[in-house]
């Protein structure tokens, strides 16, 4: 019998490296999702060109076009919409959206963003970690609510921040960690193992160990 795969929809404004690394988890034949299509807010979205060369339709949805933002979303919907998702996946898509389009998509829209939420929400995430001199930094995934940058957390990951850091370097720490934790976000989605509790979300089968992260590492923990 044919399975049924979890079909995703990817916003994206930008490079597309998480969707490039969410398109390589789906070329694995036990990965319960398919990305249906592609949806960008700028032509020039490097990402698009992967998701064509990978044969994924896309739909560009300029947001200059439109005179407000209520009118952009109901676009923009239009467009995810046509793509029948049964998830969709913000990877990068630099915009704020309106309570009506969250809603829309409430419980089935995820979002990455590069930072240990709820610390530095918004933009210039690892400068701002650099400035506040956090030990460690990192990724979130979390489903999207009306607020930018909140609801409930699905998946984190941390990195250490090193003494000679910069922007680029922390930058790249961090979006190495970003490839893994979305693909299996993802997975979890598409699996029906997650389960949002008020502010928090349960994922089946995931036990936590005891060991804890602590940065720089103290020798006794090795
Ligand atoms: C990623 O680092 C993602 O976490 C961030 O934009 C980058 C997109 O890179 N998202 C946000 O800042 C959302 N608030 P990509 O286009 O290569 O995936």
């Amino acid at each position: 019998m044919a399975v049924v795969k979890t079909r995703c929809v990817i916003l994206i404004s930008g490079r597309g490296s998480n969707l490039s690394a969410i398109l390589k988890a789906t070329q694995s034949p036990d990965y319960p999702a398919v990305i249906a299509g592609v949806v960008a807010n700028r032509a020039e979205a490097a990402g698009l060109q992967l998701a064509r060369d990978a044969g994924i339709p896309v739909s560009v949805v300029p947001n200059g076009d439109y005179a407000d933002r209520p009118s952009y979303d109901l676009a923009l919907q239009t467009a995810v919409d046509a793509y029948a998702p049964n998830l969709v996946v913000l990877a990068g898509f630099m915009r704020i959206l309106t309570p009506a389009f969250v809603a829309h998509y409430a419980g089935r829209m995820m979002n990455i963003h590069p930072s240990l939420l709820p610390a530095f929400t918004g933009l210039r995430t690892h400068e701002r970690a650099l400035d506040a001199g956090v030990r460690l930094h990192g990724c979130t995934v979390h489903f999207v609510t009306a607020e930018l940058d909140h609801g409930p957390i699905i998946a984190q990951a941390a990195v250490s921040v090193h003494d000679g850091d910069d922007v680029a370097s922390l930058a790249a720490r961090v979006l190495k960690v970003e490839h893994q934790l979305y693909p299996m976000a993802v997975r979890w989605f598409a699996e029906g193992r997650l389960h949002i509790d008020g502010a928090r979300v349960r994922v089946d089968g995931i036990t936590h160990d005891t060991l804890p992260l602590i940065s720089p590492v103290l020798e006794s923990f090795l």
